[in-house]
C-alpha cells in the first residue's frame, strides 16, 4: 500500500478553505493539522465536520509530529517566518502561492484523466458501431479509421492514416465536406482504392467555432440492398395479411338495417330470413342499388355462419387471366409469378359464406369449375393435386335476366338452375315510392351523425319531388341524393331547391312545361291525372300513390277516374 502523504495547514481562510477542500478529495492524501487563530471559520468547521483535527495556536500546530507537508495559506510574513524557523526538519513548507500552483497542477491532472475517461469511452463506442467511421483532419490527413472501415473496405489503419484523403479518395463525401465546408448527406461513391460501393453521411469538425477537420460515417451498399430485401419480405408478409383481413370481412349488416313495408319487399325479407336459417344456394336479382349486397350481409350475419368468413367475389372486377387463381387458389410455382401457395376464395370462405357478385358477367370457362364446386363442394388449387374439400354457403347476385342469358346462350344454364335453388327478387324503388318517407328518415338521421347536423327533414315540395322521380339508380340514388343535399342544406329542413340538379328526371320536367301553358282548369286537372296514372300504373298500389301524389281521396280519384272514361 502506497503510504499518505501527511499534510497540515496553517491559515483556514478563503484561500486555506479552497486548499483543504482540494487535497481532502485525493486519495493519497492524509490532512493531519489544520489550524486558525479564529476557531469559526467556514473552513475550521468543515475540518471539524470532516473528522479533521484543528488547532487555533501556531505553537500547538507546530508539535504536530510527521507531517510531511506544510502549507502555509495565511500569506503573513511574521506567520510564514515563525513556521519555517519552528517546523520539524522533514516537513516542506509550500507557501500560499505554492499552493495554488499545486492546485493547478492537482486539477489539470484530474481534467486528464477525465480526458483519458472519456477518450476510453470514445473507443469503445467507435469499435463497436457496425458503421465504417474515417477522420480527417483541415488539411485532408487521415488521423482515425474504425474496426468497422477496414472490415467494410479491407483497408487496415496503416493502410489509411497518414495518407490525405484528398488523394486517396478526392470523391468521397469526406473530401467534399472538407472543401465545401457543409455537411454531405447520402452521398453514394466508391471508397478510393477498392472496388465497395458505400453510402455517407460527413460533417465538419468544429471546435470554438473553427473547422478543424470532418468525419465521415459509411455503409456498403451491399447491406442496404439486403436491408432492402428484407423490407421487400417483410412488407410481402404484411401485404397478404392485409389481404387476408380484407377478404375475411364479417358482414356488417342485419335485417334489423332493412327498410321497407312495400308487400314484394316484405316477400323478399321473410323468405331471406327463413332462407338465412339453412343452408341452399340463394340467387338475389334486382336492378343496381336495391339492396342485393345488403340482403347478403344480413343473410349470412342471420345464419348459423355468422361467425364464419363473409367472403365477396367481384366476378367482373377479376380479370380473365387471374380468376382461377383467385377462385381456387394456386401451388407456388403454378406459373410464372407464383412464389407461395396462395388460398383463393372458395378455400377462404371455408365454413362461411361466398357472395358472388355480378354473377352474370363470370366468364364461361369459370362457369364450368363452378358447377363443379357446387355439385361436390371440392377443388383443385391451380398446379395442384390435392383435392380440396369445402363447406360453403354460395349466394350470388345479378343485376341482368340470367335466365334470358342462359336462353340466348350466354349463361350456362345447368349453373344458372344451380345457383337459383332459391330466388330473391328486390323491387326497383320507382315500386315502392311509399318507402322513400321511411329511408329518407333514416338517411337524415345517418347523416346528421356524419356531418354533425341538425336537419329535421324534407319541406312538402322536396318530398313530392322526390315521389314525383323514377329512380333508375334505386336506393343507392336516394342515398346520394339526400347525402348531396345534406352538404348544401343551411337551416333544418331540405327544401326542392337542394335537390333539382340531382333528381333531374324527365317527368319533373314534363310536369314543369304544364304549368307552364295556360288552359282551363278542367283540362289541367285531366292532364294531371292522366300523368298520375302514367307515373304510377294503373294498379291499386300506383292508384293510392296517385291519389296521395294529387292529394285527393282515393274515392275521389275514382270518380274522377270514371268520369273521364266516360266523357271519352
Ligand atoms: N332495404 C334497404 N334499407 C336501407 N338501405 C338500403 C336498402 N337497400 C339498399 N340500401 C342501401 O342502398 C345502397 C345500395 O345497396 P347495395 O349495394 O346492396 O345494392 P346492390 O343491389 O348490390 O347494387 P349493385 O347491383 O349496383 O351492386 C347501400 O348503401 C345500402 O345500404
Ligand atoms: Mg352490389
Amino acid at each position: 500500500m502506497v503510504r499518505k502523504v501527511r499534510v497540515g495547514i496553517v491559515g483556514m481562510g478563503q484561500g486555506g478553505s479552497i486548499v483543504y477542500k482540494t487535497l481532502q478529495s485525493i486519495e493519497h492524501i492524509e490532512i493531519g493539522m489544520v489550524c486558525d487563530l479564529l476557531e469559526k471559520t467556514q473552513g475550521m468547521k468543515m475540518a471539524r465536520l470532516d473528522g479533521v483535527q484543528t488547532c487555533v495556536t501556531l505553537e500547538a500546530f507546530l508539535k504536530v509530529p510527521n507531517l510531511d507537508v506544510i502549507i502555509e495559506a495565511t500569506g503573513i510574513p511574521e506567520i510564514q517566518k515563525q513556521v519555517r524557523q519552528n517546523k520539524s526538519k522533514s516537513s516542506a513548507v509550500i507557501e500560499a502561492q505554492g499552493a495554488n500552483l499545486m492546485m493547478f497542477i492537482i486539477e489539470e491532472k484530474e481534467k486528464l484523466s477525465e480526458i483519458k475517461r472519456l477518450k476510453g469511452e470514445l473507443d469503445a463506442i467507435l469499435n463497436s458501431v457496425q458503421e465504417a467511421i474515417e477522420v480527417a483532419g483541415i488539411d485532408g490527413e487521415i488521423k482515425y479509421v474504425n474496426p468497422s472501415f477496414s472490415r467494410v473496405t479491407s483497408l487496415s489503419a496503416s493502410q489509411r492514416i497518414g495518407y490525405n484523403v484528398f488523394d486517396v479518395s478526392p470523391n468521397g463525401a469526406l473530401a467534399k465536406s472538407l472543401k465545401t465546408h457543409e455537411p454531405v448527406l447520402a452521398h453514394r461513391a466508391m471508397v478510393g482504392g477498392t472496388s465497395v460501393e458505400v453510402i455517407s453521411n460527413a460533417s465538419p469538425i468544429v471546435v470554438d467555432g473553427n473547422m478543424e477537420g470532418a468525419v465521415v460515417v459509411f455503409q456498403p451498399m451491399t447491406d442496404i440492398y439486403k436491408l432492402m430485401e428484407q423490407l421487400k419480405a417483410s412488407n410481402q408478409v404484411i401485404d397478404e395479411l392485409q389481404n387476408h383481413i380484407d377478404q375475411i370481412s364479417t358482414s356488417s349488416y342485419t335485417f334489423d338495417d332493412l327498410i321497407g313495408s312495400h308487400p314484394e319487399f316484405i316477400s323478399a325479407l321473410e323468405l331471406a330470413r327463413k332462407a338465412a336459417k339453412g343452408n341452399s344456394t340463394i340467387l338475389i336479382t334486382g336492378e343496381s342499388g336495391t339492396g342485393k349486397e345488403l340482403f347478403s350481409h344480413a343473410i349470412h350475419g342471420a345464419s348459423l355462419r355468422r361467425n364464419k368468413p363473409f367472403i365477396k367475389v367481384n366476378c367482373a372486377a377479376i380479370p380473365e387471366t387471374l380468376l382461377e387463381s383467385e377462385f381456387f387458389g394456386h401451388e407456388k410455382g403454378a406459373f410464372t409469378g407464383a412464389v407461395k401457395t396462395k388460398l383463393g376464395k372458395m378455400e377462404l370462405a371455408n365454413g362461411g359464406t361466398i357472395f358472388l357478385d355480378e354473377i352474370g358477367d363470370m366468364n364461361p370457362y369459370l362457369q364450368a369449375k363452378l358447377l363443379r364446386v357446387l355439385q361436390e363442394m371440392e377443388f383443385e388449387r391451380v398446379g395442384g393435386t390435392k383435392t380440396i374439400k369445402v363447406d360453403v354457403r354460395v349466394i350470388s347476385a345479378t343485376n341482368r335476366n340470367l335466365l334470358e342469358m342462359a336462353k340466348e346462350g350466354n349463361f350456362r344454364e345447368d349453373l344458372y338452375y344451380r345457383l337459383n335453388v332459391l330466388e330473391l327478387r328486390l323491387p326497383p324503388l320507382r315500386k315502392h315510392k311509399e318507402d322513400i318517407p321511411a329511408y329518407v328518415q333514416s338517411l337524415i338521421a345517418k347523416f346528421n351523425r356524419k356531418f354533425g347536423k341538425h336537419v329535421l327533414g324534407l319541406t312538402a315540395r322536396a318530398e313530392e319531388l322526390l315521389m314525383q322521380y323514377n329512380w333508375p339508380g334505386n336506393i343507392r340514388e336516394l342515398q346520394n341524393v339526400i347525402e348531396r343535399a345534406m352538404v348544401t342544406v343551411e337551416d333544418d329542413m331540405i327544401n326542392h331547391k337542394h335537390m333539382l340538379n340531382f333528381v333531374d328526371s324527365q317527368d319533373t320536367i314534363e310536369q314543369e312545361q304544364l304549368v307552364i301553358e295556360i288552359m282551363p282548369i278542367e283540362q289541367m286537372e285531366k292532364q294531371m291525372i292522366q300523368l298520375a296514372m302514367k307515373r304510377y300504373g294503373n294498379s291499386m298500389e300506383g292508384k293510392k300513390l296517385a291519389a296521395k301524389a294529387l292529394r285527393i281521396s282515393l274515392a275521389t280519384l275514382y270518380n274522377k277516374l270514371k268520369a273521364m272514361s266516360s266523357n271519352l
